[in-house]
């Protein structure tokens, strides 16, 4: 719920769930998070309220926050790990491939689609799994999950392996595993099957590694920026970043970061 400029993170990622055509959502909580139903429920005394005074901007804007997608939501019961928590998501999937995305975390891509528009694109042509990948300096990558695979053409790699969080040097390539993931339902049967692993928890990318070697897997490494909005220079940095896309503000905020410089 940490806002960026005027919205909540989980808000972006939910937006871009929806600009990729993706119209059910199930958001996977922890008990005590009851911020985020409230965020994207309807607000009828609220509506009605801005109705009567006549703020037609404000009730159009949270008018169409509730109409973005029908949202579900999940309690996972103990912090297990990532791969609990999508394992949560289950019987929502059910038969079909499912986009799964972290929600604390922006990506803004450079290219006109979203990386996860690409993702689709790439999922609907060839079927299989689809992986964001981002390079990352080797000073940087045991911190994340990691690929190794081969060129497939396109800008698309074919993985065949992912290890979570490896050494750095033992790491076995510079292409880190990057919030957003699209995955066929067998995820699920592999990760009912994964026992618990790096710190201890059930790690969705031990669940993908056993998926890869039976189905196909592909990474596309999107251009653009991933910003973990838990970390706290890069939360800044998102406020200056998306603070510059707006246009009611872009002007003001420019004049301010010259006079700091
Ligand atoms: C999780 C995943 C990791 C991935 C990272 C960034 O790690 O387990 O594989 O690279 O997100 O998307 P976390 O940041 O939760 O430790």
């Amino acid at each position: 719920m940490i806002p960026v400029v005027d919205k909540p993170t989980i808000q972006y990622v939910v937006e871009e769930a929806v600009e990729a055509g993706i119209e059910e959502i199930l958001i996977v909580v922890s008990s005590g998070k009851d911020a985020i139903k409230d965020h994207f429920r309807t607000h009828a005394e609220l509506e009605a309220l801005l109705d009567k005074k006549g703020k037609t901007d404000a009730l159009e804007c949270i008018q169409a926050l509730s109409g973005l997608a029908r949202i579900q939501y999940a309690n996972q019961l103990e912090m297990k790990g990532l791969g609990d928590a999508v394992l949560c998501a289950k019987e929502f999937a059910g038969q079909d491939p499912v986009a799964i995305l972290l929600g604390d975390t922006i990506i803004r891509s450079k290219s006109g689609q979203s990386a996860l528009q690409s993702m689709v694109r790439i999922h609907d042509k060839h079927g299989g799994s689809v992986i964001a990948l981002r390079k990352m300096p080797r000073s940087r990558i045991s911190q994340y999950g990691v690929v190794s695979g081969k060129e497939f053409g396109e800008g698309i790699i074919e993985i065949d392996h992912l290890v979570e969080k490896p050494l750095a040097e033992k790491a076995p390539s510079l292409l880190a595993v990057s919030a957003r993931y699209i995955v066929t339902p067998r995820i699920f049967e592999f990760l009912e099957n994964t026992k618990p692993g790096f710190g201890g928890e059930i790690q969705i990318t031990d669940a993908l590694n056993a998926l890869a070697a039976e189905e196909r897997m592909f990474g596309f490494q999107f251009e653009g920026s991933r910003l973990d909005i838990g970390n706290k220079l890069e939360f800044i940095k998102s406020n200056l970043l998306m603070g510059l896309e707006r246009a009611d503000i872009r002007d003001d905020l420019m004049t301010f970061l010259k006079e700091l410089v």
